[in-house]
């Protein structure tokens, strides 16, 4: 720290949000209090596909305290708009998009699907109520396998198409054939990024008001699109958006899912219009695993053709992702990503890899933390380890001979990404001396000559893509009385956006932390944003936020040199004051200036006020990096995994808050591990989720997590003032591939040559048992 200038960026500074969280004063959707408010809930589906032959709502309404139950035909004539999509990238070959109104309307087709709606003076009454909707359904066929989806006599989801196939993307570069022609080995593996459910801690919830005599409509709502959503009730409510408020007030983690405009976001509004009393909906943890989307599921086969040294000449990549019934926002988004990161941090010239989005009678997907990126490091973090096993090369080795040199960025791989800026070998050099790789390849020998429980050892070196544009607010205002209001259009559901957006503007004005006041989440607190997903904030909201608040103290200089009467390169910003170089007794505060801004007192042609809000547009994404390394021991008798050590040393470029990324890793990793591990949404072929609640489905507890030892190398993009990149995802996308590596690496010497997710000791019991 220089003298009088305090630092904020970089430094540990505790979350300010944390003791509203922590002792129970933040406000949640679930807390609202609404006079008058009637409650929601929604009628849906026992059945994965079959078609609506009537449904009966006399009993429902017979209930004391019953409001109303309306179906698609109450609803759906009175919306301008179906829900949502983003079409996205015109690698698309092939793009069907059943359009979706928040009701299901002739077919169900997954279990879960919003049949009706029950609204009643209690949660209550309206649970109950939801049973006495009588339902005529005629059951069909229906398909949650994706591979048999494609398959010619497969049950058709939407009888309009000849098939169950809903997208089509390639991307390819250079002359994959000739490269494997020409390779001296080929590796080709299958692998599943098995369906994942993802798990915030609180459940999705939505209220509305409608205040007719004002004609504004207010909805708070789990969201991290406010914006996003405010502009999809506007379209189908036929409302002008300045009359639509959408508040996500506190949102208990979200995971990509909540980054979508889902069915019960336009229904309750809709119905606090139309019944004229405030609405709440709040779903249970088994009503969110049917309601919400789920993450990952893709099948792909990978292959990679290479010399006789390891270096890969080539790659192919088929993937079948399983879409669920239909699209919600950014559906087919993963899989697209998948193919565009194959290469991962490797230069490998010819490529080509296709991806096939197809439609099964199951929950929708959505981005899940990583959204296509952990599924692409895991496909290609296990081909390069089967390579090395091919090659009877170390895994790291490999690695090595096939980076991206340090000196080639920007760098354009044959999938058309460019990479900004990174150096992979590194990371991964560190990530090896930190935890003494050869002592553990040596103890692995010894353990293969001696006996005892099996060791393994695991690396995956990642990249992630972040910081997507096209731009993000965070404007910066010097308020009357000096003080600082930070406005982003990033929505923080975890990641502490107020104290890291409150570090930036505080080191650049140099003000202290509690000055800065910051105000995210609320349409009418802040006009325009875009949201946060992708690890997108940092990079572009905090970016805005330190290109505004750069503008007001340039500002702010030339005001406090007019007072100083000085010229303005002799003033400097110090110790919260504006002082002339050399004349510590000649001084203004920022209140002083702040004053002299808004009245007027200003250097000739000023505009007065003292705010900036210039939106911040990245010129390109950012590329975050790293190694992870770890190591596991399994107990032969009984299968299970005991992870000993794991290690990361990731690269987000500049640091803010160097705690709050150790969080983001701890997170992250714990979630990759769950992958790898643990988790997995099963279906029976009926098309039931049989992993319906959190008694079936197996998040990881904190006991069955290792210490994590967290590392950095700073490398920063030259793609925004912050130098930053993202982290938010990092974690989840190289933890995955690094437990299946050393699994795989632990039983490798009986000839296992990959094992499919999640890895649970029954499985490795199984195979123990097969080989021995
Ligand atoms: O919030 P989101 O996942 O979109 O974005 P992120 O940019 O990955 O940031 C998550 C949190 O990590 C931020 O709130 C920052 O506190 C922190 N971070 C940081 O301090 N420095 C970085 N270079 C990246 C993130």
């Amino acid at each position: 720290m220089k003298e009088g200038i305090p630092q904020f960026m970089g430094v540990r500074i505790r979350r300010r949000e944390d003791p509203d969280l922590i002792t129970g004063r933040a406000l949640f959707v679930a807390d609202l209090q609404l006079d008058d408010m009637l409650h929601m809930a929604v009628v849906r589906s026992p059945f994965a596909h079959a078609r609506i032959r009537d449904i009966d709502a006399q009993a429902a309404l017979a209930i004391e305290g019953v409001v109303a139950v309306l179906t698609a035909k109450d609803v759906h004539p009175h919306l301008r708009a179906p829900l949502p999509m983003v079409i996205g990238p015109e690698e698309y070959e092939l793009l069907r998009w059943p359009k979706r109104y928040p009701l299901a309307e002739g077919k169900v087709r997954y279990v879960g699907d919003p049949v009706a709606v029950v609204v009643a003076q209690d949660p209550y009454t309206a649970a109950d109520a939801v049973e006495q909707v009588r339902v005529d359904y005629e059951p069909l066929p229906a398909v949650t396998d994706p591979e048999a989806a494609l398959r010619d006599d497969a049950p058709r989801l939407y009888e309009e198409w000849e098939d169950n196939l809903a997208h089509r993307a390639v991307v390819r570069g250079g002359d994959v054939e000739r490269a494997f022609d020409e390779a001296e080995v080929t590796v080709q593996l299958r692998l599943i990024n098995q369906r994942l459910i993802p798990n915030p801690m609180e459940p999705r919830a939505v209220a509305a008001r409608y205040d007719a005599d004002v004609e504004r409509l207010t909805v708070w709502t789990t969201t991290q699109i406010p914006h996003g959503v405010r502009g999809a009730l506007s379209k189908a409510l036929d409302m002008p958006p300045d009359r639509v408020r959408v508040i996500g007030p506190n949102v208990g983690g979200g995971f990509g899912a909540k980054a979508n405009m889902y069915p019960e976001e336009m229904l309750v509004p809709f119905l606090a219009r139309r019944l004229g009393r405030p609405v709440r909906w709040v779903a249970s943890r088994t009503e969110d695993y049917l309601a919400t989307s789920h993450g990952r599921d893709q099948i792909s086969e990978i292959a990679l053709a290479a010399d006789a040294e390891g270096r890969v000449l080539g790659l192919k990549l088929r993937l079948i992702a399983d879409l669920g019934a239909h699209y919600f926002r950014v559906t087919p988004y993963p899989s697209v990503h998948t193919i565009h990161m194959i290469c991962g941090p490797y230069r490998i010239r010819n490529v080509h890899a296709e991806a096939l989005g197809v439609f099964t009678n199951k929950v929708p997907t959505e981005p899940y933390r990583g959204a296509g990126r952990p599924e692409a490091i895991y496909l290609i973090e296990r081909a390069m380890d089967a390579l090395a096993d091919e090659l009877g090369l170390d895994p790291a080795e490999v690695r090595r001979r096939n980076y991206i040199p340090p000196d080639a960025f920007p760098y354009t791989t044959p999938t058309g990404l460019t990479y900004d800026s990174g150096d992979y070998a590194r990371a991964l050099e560190q990530a090896l001396e930190r935890i003494d790789y050869a002592a553990w390849r040596e103890e692995q020998a010894r353990r293969r000559r001696e006996g005892g429980k099996l060791l393994g050892i695991g690396i995956a070196s990642y990249i992630e893509i972040c910081g997507f544009g096209p731009w993000e607010t965070g404007s910066v205002t010097v308020e009357p009385d000096g003080s600082v209001t930070v406005r982003a259009g990033s929505m923080p559901n975890g990641q502490g956006h107020i104290t890291t957006w409150s570090q930036i503007a505080a080191e650049v004005l140099q003000v202290p932390l509690e000055q800065v006041t910051v105000k995210l989440g609320d349409t009418a607190e802040v006009p325009r944003g875009i949201g946060t997903f992708g690890s997108r904030s940092t990079p572009v909201a905090g970016s805005a936020v330190m290109v505004n608040a750069q503008t007001v103290r340039d500002k702010a200089l030339q005001i406090a040199a007019h007072l100083l009467e000085a010229a303005p390169p002799d003033v400097v910003l110090r110790d919260g004051a504006f002082h002339v170089r050399g004349v510590p007794q000649a001084r203004v505060t920022w209140e002083e200036v702040a004053r002299a801004a808004y009245a007027g007192e200003l250097p000739e042609g000023m505009e007065p006020g003292l705010s900036s809000e210039e939106r911040f547009k990245p010129p390109g994404e950012t590329y975050p990096f790293g190694t992870h390394v770890c190591v596991v021991e399994i107990d032969p008798d009984t299968g299970a995994i005991a992870i000993l050590r794991y290690l990361t040393v990731d690269d987000c470029g500049r640091v803010i808050n160097p705690m709050i990324v150790e969080g983001q890793i701890h997170g992250g990793a714990a979630q990759g591990i769950g992958q790898a591990l643990y988790e997995g949404a099963v279906y029976d072929e009926a098309g039931n989720l049989l992993t319906g609640s959190l008694m079936d489905y197996a998040l990881p507890k904190a006991s069955q997590l290792p210490s994590f030892e967290t590392h950095r190398t700073e490398t920063p993009t030259p793609l925004n003032p912050l130098g930053a990149k993202g982290v938010g995802e990092a974690a989840t996308i190289g933890s995955t591939p690094t437990v299946v590596n050393a699994v795989v690496d632990a039983l490798s010497h009986l000839g296992v040559r990959h094992l499919d997710m999640p890895l649970t000791p029954q499985r490795i019991w199984q195979v123990l048992h097969e080989r021995q």
